[in-house]
């Protein structure tokens, strides 16, 4: 790997580093279900401020696109930040005079304001880049998990400043170049949740180093709508459907879609968990699980694998009632890794469910549709802009 680490970075006492994070966190109302990627940032806060060093910290929550969106504010990220660090965190708007905002970073810790409340941030524009730019002297990347978006906080800002990859971007990276290079076969993804239009396209990239890819939620309700079955009220993405229909051809067998489903029934307000077949679905049939064959099969794949990639819960996990499947394939997985099998783990809700449930593993990467990119080989222009090339 040829990655500066923060660690190489010369004199920090008295500058002010602006670190990149994700705080893109699980929230419910004000409160954070799952803190670990907050936490996975602090042995490098804690680092900057061993050395003397201030620190701006930039995240961004959720899909506001360039609009203030008062529930995805990052005042629920901060404090809780503050509680793991035990230190006050001081969430400060994006349009706060640049003098408060480095007054302020000499006094504490300071988060900035949701970045994707300014619509500079997902167009990757120039002039917000400056303007962060000018806050500080050094630039940090601790957001592998946001490392394949092309944004102004990942891309044109560490352009502008001497920049470093924070201690668990580096960790994450020599980790998952491992599983990349020495993965033992067969090799089986099982993909969940939803992000669709991410998660297909990285699917069809990752097809020549897997033996199959198990499906769930909203990305195996999409094949099967593309199949050109029925999926009722069921989560799709009406747009990757053409998408679908080619990932299924070129995918052959290497796809295992679902039997049979868990669905629920919208039309009436009482709980009609039902198990169905595939087929047999009605209008108003939303698809909450996998079903008990559907598991029996996925589970078989997962026995003979020797490396298992997992991306994305399979139901409706939110609800303890649609967990079986995720739970279910989760224990066995868990309980074949550290073994004979490597079993690596990635995703805000995927992390946090297998943390819930102690379902331990070989490795929890931070990204969900990040880890799936950096395995499939594609460029991660938020690491591509501090400098990391892959091993050839
Ligand atoms: C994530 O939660 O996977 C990252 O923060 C990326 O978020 P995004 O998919 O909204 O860009």
């Amino acid at each position: 790997m040829q990655l500066k680490s923060i660690f190489q970075a010369k004199n920090l006492s008295g500058k002010t580093v602006l670190v990149r994070i994700d705080t893109n966190v699980p929230l419910k109302g004000k409160h954070v279900l799952d803190d670990s990627r907050l936490k996975q940032a602090v042995p490098t806060i804690r680092f900057l401020q061993r050395h003397g060093a201030y620190i701006i910290l930039i995240g961004h929550l959720g899909r506001p696109a360039g609009k203030v969106v008062p529930s995805l504010s990052l005042k629920p990220v901060g404090y809780t930040l503050g509680k793991i660090l035990r230190q006050p965190v001081k969430v400060l708007t994006l349009s706060s005079k640049p003098e408060v905002i480095k007054n302020e970073s000499k006094k504490g810790l300071v988060l900035l304001e949701n970045i994707r409340f300014d619509k500079g941030e997902d167009n990757n524009s120039q002039l917000l880049a400056r303007s962060l730019a000018r806050l500080g002297q050094i630039y940090v990347n601790e957001a592998f998990s946001f490392s394949h978006r092309a944004t102004a906080s990942m891309v044109s800002l560490p352009k502008k400043l001497p920049s470093y990859a924070g201690l668990a971007l580096i960790n994450e990276i020599n980790s998952l170049e491992n599983i990349s290079h020495k993965g033992k076969k067969p090799v089986v993804a099982v993909i969940g949740g939803a992000k669709i239009s991410d998660k297909l396209p990285v699917i069809e990239k990752l097809l020549p180093r897997l033996s199959a890819v198990l499906v769930g939620g909203g990305v195996a309700n999409t094949l099967l709508r593309a199949k050109g079955l029925k999926i009722g009220k069921s989560l799709i993405d009406n747009k990757e459907i053409k998408d679908g229909k080619k990932l299924i051809k070129r995918a052959g067998k290497k796809l295992i879609l679902p039997v049979d489903v868990v669905v629920d029934n919208v039309s009436t307000k009482r709980l009609e968990a039902r198990l169905k077949m595939v087929n047999k679905l009605m209008t108003s049939d939303k698809i909450v699980d996998l079903g008990t064959e559907t598991c029996r099969v996925y589970a078989k794949y997962i026995k003979k694998a020797k490396t298992i990639f997992w991306g994305g819960p399979l139901g409706l996990v939110e609800e303890s009632k649609w967990r079986h499947a995720t739970l279910a394939l989760g224990r066995l997985a868990s309980a074949r890794a550290r073994r004979q099998v490597f079993v690596v783990v990635g995703g805000g809700d995927t992390v946090g469910f297998f943390h819930q449930h102690n379902l331990v593993v070989d490795f929890f990467s931070a990204g969900g549709s990040a880890m799936l990119n950096f395995l499939a080989g594609e460029e991660m222009p938020g690491l591509t802009s501090i400098g990391y090339r892959r091993p050839k």
